[in-house]
């Protein structure tokens, strides 16, 4: 995750910028800048590596007055799009005169680099984040004023990102933006500070702002004018930080499972740019994973990691037309299991301690299989063991409860399925670009999804007190009735069981009695009408229905006591990105039953974030 910080205001500004990137180190990242302005003139550092490399070029820089600034912007940056070299390394500037440090994915970026009106622009990096400084360049060049020019630009980029642009005719002034990816204000008497979060900040101020998605703002040394993503003039609630330290980790959050659901749009941006390169390429060594011909592939994890790998199956049996076997580890460690026809398993792994995993992992390697780790924890045990392993890279996860390396995972397990389908040559061309273009678009999606979350509230508050629910799914959105079940009881301590929805009849149905809550999670792939028909079985009995899916499956489900409609995305994929984005409702749901009930949502009884024992 690339880290921001810029300041306004304040003597010796790039001293500032750098105490506040070093408090932004545990991102990770691979290389480092800054730029300022000084009597009108525009001077900037950049360096790869690590920041006393950029300290050293600083020192060893002509760069005069660099003590006298009073505006400057910083930034760390984890690679997405270009090479880690100088020239990619932010902040991006134009002509000398707009610098612009950026976190996120601009996703239009080549769109934008074939615009007529700016053909005469040569675009010096292969970065997406270069169209901002051009852009806003061409809109100054044209008479607007530098925050015109950059609201102006606000309209034609897409994507999840967050930005801050300095101008060197406009010394007194910097822009921000925000969609997805976090930006914080902090409020200094007569200086302003922007961080990408707020412990990057507080060693300077401790009241902050929070923008908000779609948020836009020019910041000066006295005043900050925000504005909403209507184009209204808006504020924002100033918080203290200093009064809780805990408060700042959790950046404004009551919980760090709370923070972790709502980051997932911004880390997810850091899982999928460590691997799709410039040209689209999935860079995944599937030779590595070790899949013979006309072998099947195994996959082993524990609890939310086994969902992921039940999402897996059904993704590359239907899209990469190769067989997938699914093992609890904790299962498969002991029952001598058979390698005939296996040459590889891949495990699913959070923090990459999990006994159960760790050790079907070593069972595997017994049996001669290849053994890739899915992990998010660099170094940890099956990190080091495995054969090869790939990272979902969404930073610390606090909270026990797994939400974020969930999404992450069902990321990562969906870009194998791809490659191997171009590989197989069972998607053409067109298909595999719509399917990266689909996984670009993710962060978007799942911010779109966030936006339930006063429905969800509402419906937290109807089931609080039960102590019995069901959740339903079918195909694909299987594992997530299973993940919605785990997620519900594991902090709320409510009884819930997750079924497919056609089990229904095999047994479950008799659970059936007045008021309890059956849970859907619904897409119209074609079998909607069969999970319909489960549901009316459960409010002829009695059951509390509420149903989460997309407009079509609500509209023919208007019996239900309840419903939630996902946002729409790419019909003709819709379902099969519906687990990453259902997975939204599914952890807000628990969080806000468990958090209406005072749980202890981060430390639920008897858990542990990691199984490191039997
Ligand atoms: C999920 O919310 C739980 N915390 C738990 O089921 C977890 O997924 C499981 O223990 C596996 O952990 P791992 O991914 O770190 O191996």
């Amino acid at each position: 995750m690339c880290g921001i910080v810029a300041i306004i205001g304040k003597e010796n500004a790039c001293r500032h910028v750098l105490d506040g990137l070093k408090k932004l180190e545990y991102r990770g990242y691979d290389s480092a800048g800054l730029a300022y302005i000084y009597d009108k003139k525009m001077f900037n550092i950049k360096s790869v590596g690590k920041l006393n490399k950029l300290i050293n070029a600083i020192e060893e820089s002509k760069f005069s007055k660099l003590e006298s600034s009073k505006v400057a912007i910083g930034h760390t940056r984890w690679a997405t799009h270009g090479k880690v070299n100088i020239k990619n390394a932010h902040p991006i500037i134009y002509d000398k005169k707009v610098a612009v440090v950026h976190n996120g994915i601009i996703e239009n970026y080549e769109k934008i680099k074939e615009k007529s009106f700016l053909k005469s622009y040569d675009f010096e990096t292969t970065t997406d984040t270069e169209v901002i400084p051009v852009l806003i360049d061409n809109f100054v060049k044209k008479g607007k004023s530098f925050f015109e020019s950059a609201k102006s630009t606000l309209k034609i980029i897409d994507g999840a990102y967050a930005f801050a642009a300095i101008h060197q005719d406009f010394p007194n002034e910097i822009f921000v933006s925000r969609n997805t990816s976090p930006l914080v204000i902090g409020i200094g008497s007569d200086f302003k500070v922007v961080g990408s979060d707020s412990h990057s900040i507080t060693q300077l101020v401790n009241q902050v702002i929070y923008l908000e998605d779609g948020d836009y703002a020019i910041i000066r040394n006295k005043e900050i004018e925000i504005f909403d993503k209507k184009d209204e003039k808006t504020h924002r609630k100033i918080v203290n930080v200093n009064t809780d330290i805990g408060f700042v980790s959790k950046d404004g959050f009551r919980h760090f499972m709370e923070k972790e659901i709502f980051e997932q749009p911004n880390v997810l941006i850091n899982t999928i740019s460590s691997l799709l390169q410039e040209n689209d390429k999935i860079d995944i060594n599937t030779q590595k994973i070790g899949i013979k011909k006309n072998n099947a592939i195994l996959i082993s994890a524990a609890g939310t990691s086994f969902y992921a790998a039940i999402v897996a199956k059904y993704w590359i049996e239907k899209i990469a037309n190769i067989a997938v076997s699914v093992e609890l580890a904790s299962e498969y460690r002991y029952r001598n299991p058979s390698n005939v026809g296996f040459s590889s398993m891949i495990v699913i792994s959070q923090s990459g301690e999990s006994i159960d995993t760790l050790m079907a992992m070593r069972e595997a390697k017994k049996l001669n299989l290849k053994t890739t780790a899915i992990v998010n924890v660099e170094g940890s045990t099956i990190d080091r063991e495995a054969d090869y392993s790939l990272y979902t890279r969404v930073g610390p996860e606090i909270g026990v409860a797994s939400t974020k390396s969930f999404t992450s995972q069902l990321t990562v397990l969906f870009l194998i399925a791809i490659k191997l389908a171009n590989e197989n040559k069972t998607i053409n061309h067109k298909e595999y670009q719509s399917f990266i273009k689909l996984t670009k678009s993710l962060p978007n999606s799942l911010s779109k999804c966030l936006k339930m979350n006063d429905e969800i509230i509402d419906i937290a508050q109807k089931i609080k007190n039960t102590s019995n629910t069901i959740f339903l799914g079918r195909g694909y959105l299987y594992p997530l009735a299973l993940e919605g079940a785990l997620k519900l009881k594991e902090i709320s301590y409510i009884h819930a069981e997750g079924f497919a929805a056609g089990e229904m009849k095999h047994g479950p149905i008799a659970l059936i009695e007045e008021n309890l809550p059956v849970i859907m999670f619904l897409i119209s792939d074609g079998l909607e009408d069969k999970s319909i028909s489960n549901l009316q079985e459960a409010v002829s009995r009695g059951a509390r229905t509420i149903l989460i899916g997309d407009r079509k499956s609500i509209k023919k489900a208007k019996f239900v006591n309840y419903s939630i409609e996902i946002p729409e995305f790419e019909k003709k994929f819709a379902s099969t990105f519906s687990p990453i984005l259902m997975a939204i409702p599914a952890q807000l749901l628990a969080y806000h039953v468990a958090r209406e009930r005072g749980t202890d949502v981060d430390q639920p009884r008897n858990l542990a974030k990691s199984v490191t024992v039997e």
